[in-house]
């Protein structure tokens, strides 16, 4: 039996566009994804966010299956365009529905990790070019100080964005995600705008709130792994590990973009310049820890056709409902190598989680053996890594309820609370149960 420290933290995790639903209520603006969702082929079955979930209505349920749970924190993110829904137009009532989620979670002492971005930008910034354009930087900037400015005494912690991989690559790389375009140079600005921002706010915190919540950044982060030891595969592996991770880890990490994949992406992009001297110091500054979002391991083969020499190769792993493989082995690799090569910062798993087919029982029950094991064998995983020393200080189940999984709308089920989207009811799965039951025992 492996044991869990009493200050580890336990929790699950939202976003705002995937369960908030209300988006048009108390002077919410559009976001990109509004659009993107409404925009015919982009999203399975034309789902959308207008109600998801309803937890802006039914927030206080919702709390009661975190208190259910007996979660330590509870990680979700703010709508941008609820708070700045139009350029310099602050929307105090925006803020009040955070402020009310946050201080009944304070009062059941449940401690708030708040996500500032995750990818819900408001269509006034993406009409001026989004995050395509600098001046993004100073837009977040200033959503970002008033969140700060109304919120951080009662929050227990900061991620300033949610992977910039998806946001960068596969919104404006491959198109599968808002804004849906192609274009790789536009995904490099992007990313690179993204995480200049996450530096500035990181340094406004400390500096001009002198706050002592702990802020950082969440990645998500696949292991590539070669289909053979070919020459060819190796590169393969190696230019699918520089696209998904060391492009984001590099210059979070160490201050630098990898140059073999400056080079692999300068057929796309004509010039660098978007990058100004001294950006990367902005970047890379101090945090006080590190997020990663782990779902699963990449397998990847040589095709001389893809853009960057590599794609998917098959893989015999049993899989989740997604198609990914299961790999918590991986994933432990994974860990051990960033702490070799990257960073001694305190890692937070800031999400985890399996999509599979639901059935309501005719008890009113949902019984999700596969996600109850997936969830034990990476929480499993995280305490082999702790009894190795890698200090995984807490893990957020993703997710609370099932939600709008983006271009999969509501096909793809995370939750480990069942909810029926025509009547708003939540059931609480298996897996639900089994993960309060590890809590309680603060051990797996
Ligand atoms: C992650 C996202 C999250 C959710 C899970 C399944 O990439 O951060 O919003 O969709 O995948």
């Amino acid at each position: 039996m492996n044991k869990f420290s009493k200050d580890f933290i336990f929790g699950t995790a939202t976003s705002s566009y995937q369960i908030e639903g209300a988006f048009k209520e108390d002077g919410r603006s559009l976001s990109i994804w509004d659009v993107f969702s409404r925009t015919p082929g982009k999203v399975l079955n034309m789902d959308h966010g207008d109600i998801a979930c309803d937890h802006y209505h039914l927030y206080e349920k919702d709390i009661e299956i975190l208190k259910t749970l007996g979660v330590d924190s509870y990680r979700f993110s703010i709508a941008w365009p609820r708070i700045y829904p139009e350029q310099g137009q602050y929307n105090e009532a925006g803020m009040n529905f955070y402020k009310k989620l946050i201080f009944l979670l304070n009062e059941n002492g449940i401690k708030p990790a708040v996500t500032l971005y995750h990818w819900d930008l408001p269509m006034w910034a993406h009409e001026q070019g989004g995050w395509t354009n600098r001046e993004s930087v100073d837009w977040f900037m200033e959503y970002a100080e008033k969140c700060f400015e109304e919120l951080d005494e009662h929050v227990d912690m900061w991620i300033t964005h949610n992977e910039p991989w998806c946001a960068g690559f596969l919104g404006y790389h491959q198109g599968i995600h808002a804004p849906g375009h192609t274009n790789m140079e536009e995904a490099l600005k992007t990313v690179h705008h993204i995480l200049l921002s996450h530096g500035e706010a990181v340094s406004l915190l400390k500096e001009k709130f002198v706050s002592a919540t702990p802020i950082g950044i969440t990645l998500n982060l696949s292991p590539m792994y070669p289909a053979s030891n070919s020459a060819n595969d190796l590169l393969a592996a190696n230019n699918a590990d520089g696209y998904s991770n060391r492009w984001f880890l590099d210059p979070v990490l160490k201050g630098s973009y990898p140059v073999d994949m400056m080079n692999l992406f300068s057929k796309y992009v004509h010039s660098y310049d978007f990058i100004y001297e001294g950006d990367l110091e902005k970047i890379s500054v101090d945090c006080d820890f590190f997020g990663i979002n782990f779902y699963s391991r990449g397998y990847v083969e040589f095709n001389s056709a893809s853009d960057f020499l590599f794609k998917n190769a098959f893989s015999n792993y049993p899989k989740t409902g997604m198609g990914w493989d299961i790999s918590p082995v991986e994933f432990k690799e994974l860990i051990r190598r960033l702490r070799k090569e990257y960073t001694n910062l305190p890692i937070f798993i800031t999400e985890n989680g399996a999509a599979f087919d639901d059935h309501v029982s005719e008890s009113n029950t949902v019984h999700d053996p596969d996600r109850q094991e997936y969830v034990e064998q990476h929480i499993q995983a995280v305490a082999e890594l702790n009894e190795e020393g890698m200090d995984i200080a807490g893990y957020y189940l993703w997710s609370l309820l099932d939600n709008f999984e983006w271009a999969f709308g509501y096909e793809k089920r995370f939750g480990i609370t069942y909810v029926d989207f025509e009547t708003q009811e939540r059931i609480l799965k298996d897996s639900g149960y089994r993960y309060a039951e590890i809590i309680r025992n603060r051990s797996i």
